[in-house]
């Protein structure tokens, strides 16, 4: 990957951007010696390195079980649960591969990360008749929207093929010994993977929270894994700023910080990354919202999105710096042909690659928002495929981590967002919440 800063390191001054870097070092080092905040959540900086075989080799082997069994399975999770498995996925496959006739794997959809009825009830309206199995992903085996969803699916495949066959089509990535997920597979004996301890939700994409899912889906586990040890070795603590890209980023968006600039937008120009801007949100978002500090993180989808939220970014509030994901060659190549009558005016481009229309769009974008006062950071791979997501995924997880300890918060941890949950579950009169209950129907009535 090439990561280039230039155009955003001139919105700050010189040396406000060194006295960053020069603590990025020492930030980076805390993730190793484990002795920053949140210690106890660090075990992805090591993970890439510490994949076993056999474990890859468990995985793939559950996914072609449940590959050669099921038409559709459904991933159930949220958050940290979810979106890497899903931005995985998404960046690697056809963007119309539910609809291709001539499937090799299984159709894999998500839920359990909302509550909506007609989700659920749309959900359970494709499953009906058809083979489908369920990898249910929750940590801590309590989330709501993902138990609730995984009762709903689970009943239904009791329903349809037994409990005998629907015990062999469930899956379940959870905590080693703790929760209800853990107590339920236990008892139903289903094949079970764990969620490490030390490595926390929106971290976890390298274990079998998202590994499962993605072999599922027929990818490659194992080059993922590897370009994701690349890029741990890239990032280390050794590696000097010059030459360490997640050190220069999480420098760069800091001073950005300092200097005004409360929201970074992830944009990216293949709509096959959308759900990569997903992730990226919740784990900055995640990670250094807390203390009233931290950069808000949105996302847009160029050129769509140049259509509507563009004239913000152009000409709104500047208080914004755009990080732009940029991928060098497209998987496939479109040529666009040549029109005798021209009507459309578009014969100039008789011949060239559609790549080639997206890449100056992207130039045309990022110098506009420059002159328009938009600190442009740029990162580029050379091709969306596994490996480089592999390394893509480590960068911005070790780039998160530097970023949180600069800023000066605990990068691993999420207190706030327990408050929803005490709300909701007191006005639905959970046992256990009978105070709270009487309080916040007290406020209502007000
Ligand atoms: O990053 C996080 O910790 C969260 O997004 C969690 O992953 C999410 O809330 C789901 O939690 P759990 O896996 O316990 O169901």
């Amino acid at each position: 990957m090439k990561l280039n800063i230039q155009h955003a390191a001139s919105f700050v001054p010189s040396g406000s951007l060194k006295a960053i870097a020069a603590q990025t070092a020492a930030c980076n080092e805390l993730l190793e010696n484990g002795k920053g905040a949140g210690n106890d959540y660090i075990g992805w900086v090591t993970l890439p390195s510490e994949i076993d075989d056999a474990i890859l080799s468990d995985i793939e082997a559950t996914a072609k079980s449940l590959r050669e069994s099921c038409e559709i399975v459904i991933v159930a999770g949220i958050g940290g649960s979810y979106l890497g498995a899903r931005a995985v996925n998404e960046a690697l496959a056809s963007s119309f591969d539910a609809y291709m006739p001539e499937r090799k794997n299984p159709i894999v959809v998500y839920a359990g990360n909302n509550i909506g009825e007609d989700y659920l009830a749309d959900l359970m309206a494709l499953l009906k008749g058809r083979k489908f199995g369920i990898i249910n992903i929750s940590k801590s085996g309590t989330t709501t929207e993902t138990a609730l969803a995984f009762r709903l699916l689970k009943t239904m495949l009791e329903q349809q093929v037994g409990k005998e066959e629907a015990r062999k089509r469930i899956v379940a990535v959870t905590d080693k010994a703790k929760g209800a997920l853990r107590s339920l597979a236990t008892k139903e004996g289903y094949k079970t993977y764990v969620i490490p301890d030390n490595v926390g939700g929106r971290f976890s994409v390298l274990t079998p929270v998202g590994l499962l899912p993605v072999a599922v889906a027929g990818w490659d586990i194992r080059a993922i894994v590897k370009g994701a040890q690349e890029m741990q070795k890239a990032t280390a603590a050794n590696v000097p700023y010059e030459k360490n890209p997640a050190a220069q980023y999480a420098a760069m968006r800091n001073a950005l910080y300092q200097y005004g600039k409360k929201t970074e937008i992830l944009v990216n120009f293949n709509p096959r990354l959308h759900y990569f801007a997903e992730w990226w949100k919740q784990l900055y978002g995640e990670s250094e919202g807390k203390d009233h500090k931290g950069i808000f993180t949105a996302a847009v989808d160029f050129t769509t999105d140049l259509h509507s939220m563009g004239q913000w970014i152009q000409e709104g509030e500047r208080n914004i710096f755009e990080t732009v994901i940029s991928i060098d060659m497209p998987q496939q190549e479109v040529r666009i042909p040549h029109d005798t009558e021209n009507l459309d005016g578009l014969n100039f481009l008789s011949g060239r690659r559609v790549d080639e229309v997206n890449k100056m769009a992207e130039l045309g974008t990022r110098l506009a928002h420059v002159d328009g006062g938009v600190p442009n950071i740029h990162i580029s791979f050379e091709q969306l495929d596994e490996y480089n997501i592999g390394q893509f995924i480590y960068f911005f997880e070790r780039a998160c981590g530097i970023s949180g300890y600069v800023l000066g918060v605990n990068p691993f941890n999420q207190p706030g967002v327990e408050a929803y949950k005490k709300n909701m579950f007191a006005l639905l009169d959970k046992p256990g919440y009978e105070e709270e209950s009487k309080a916040i129907k007290a406020r209502l009535d007000k």
